[in-house]
């Protein structure tokens, strides 16, 4: 999947007290986060008396031109969008907050199979992991797809933070490039493509949702840009999950937007629907 302009990124670094020794190391450790044809695309630049407090960078006015820049503290990778608004990816906060609801009653539980454990499950969508988090709650095992670079990013430095990091195995990329051994094909495919078009009417549309939106208008992919290629390619992904999975497909959408597919059954909430394709 490439990127449709490989512009370059902006990484600021906080004041680091030996600056010019640990610099070289520090750049070093951040460029490993991305993947390697990526990497040249990062410009690394000093950032005295930068912070982020209470979700926003403070300490720098960015420009309109640099409508996306990271921010490293020496410790958490941070994605900057418009308002100063800043995300890093957290996942034992995720752990922590996941609301999941009591046996039977989970509509995720219910999609992957209530009487189902210790599941098989690929993740064709990493985004910020929440979900994967959830699943490996419920008791299964996750390996986990992201094709963004910079989210890619993001997430080996979530992983490298928590203690979730030895649980879910994250590949760069898209599954449909990969090729699978019969004896590794997932028991679940779980789907979650972004921006199907009624995002608006979901109040809760999550901050992160909104700055990964924000990173696509700049740093967009082929598939991403225009509206019938994504629809397209929406449909291939899941007609390649539907061979690659044993059990099910389950294909996460907000309630009123169209299946890609008739599903098998659906399970709806106030704020999501799952399409659940039975094999
Ligand atoms: C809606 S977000 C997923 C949110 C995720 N379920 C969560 O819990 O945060 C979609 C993410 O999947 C990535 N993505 C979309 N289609 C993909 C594909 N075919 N392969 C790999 N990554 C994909 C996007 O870059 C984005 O980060």
């Amino acid at each position: 999947m490439t990127l449709l302009n490989q512009k370059t990124i902006k990484i600021y670094l906080n004041d680091l007290r030996n600056y010019d020794f640990e610099k070289e190391l520090i750049q070093d450790k951040v460029t490993e986060y991305f993947p390697q044809y990526f990497q040249s695309s990062l410009q690394f630049i000093k950032a005295p008396n930068v912070s982020v407090t209470r979700g926003k960078l403070v300490g720098l006015e960015l420009s309109c031109i640099d409508t996306i820049v990271l921010f490293f503290d020496g410790v958490a990778l941070w994605l900057v969008g418009k308002d100063q608004e800043a995300m890093s990816v957290d996942l034992d906060e995720i752990a922590r907050t996941l609301k999941i609801h009591q046996k039977g009653v989970d509509p995720l539980l219910r999609a992957l199979g209530a009487k189902e454990s210790q599941l098989r499950v690929f993740d064709f969508t990493a985004g910020t992991l929440r979900d994967s988090i959830h699943m490996i709650k419920l008791g299964h095992r996750v390996t986990a797809f992201e094709r963004h670079p910079v989210i890619f990013g993001l997430l080996q430095n979530g992983l490298e933070r928590s203690s979730f990091r030895q649980m879910i195995h994250l590949n760069f990329g898209e599954a449909k490039n990969f090729t699978f051994e019969d004896s590794l094909r997932p028991d679940i495919v779980y789907y979650d493509p972004m921006f199907d078009g009624h995002e608006e009417k979901s109040a809760k549309s999550r901050k992160e949702m909104e700055l990964f939106h924000q990173l696509f208008l700049f740093l967009p992919l082929e598939a991403e840009y225009l509206v019938d290629a994504k629809k397209l390619e929406e449909k291939i992904t899941l007609d390649f999950a539907l061979s690659l999975a044993k059990k099910r497909v389950i294909v996460k959408r907000t309630p009123k937007a169209e299946s890609l597919k008739p599903p098998t059954f659906q399970m709806t909430t106030k704020a999501v629907r799952f399409d659940v394709y039975q094999l």
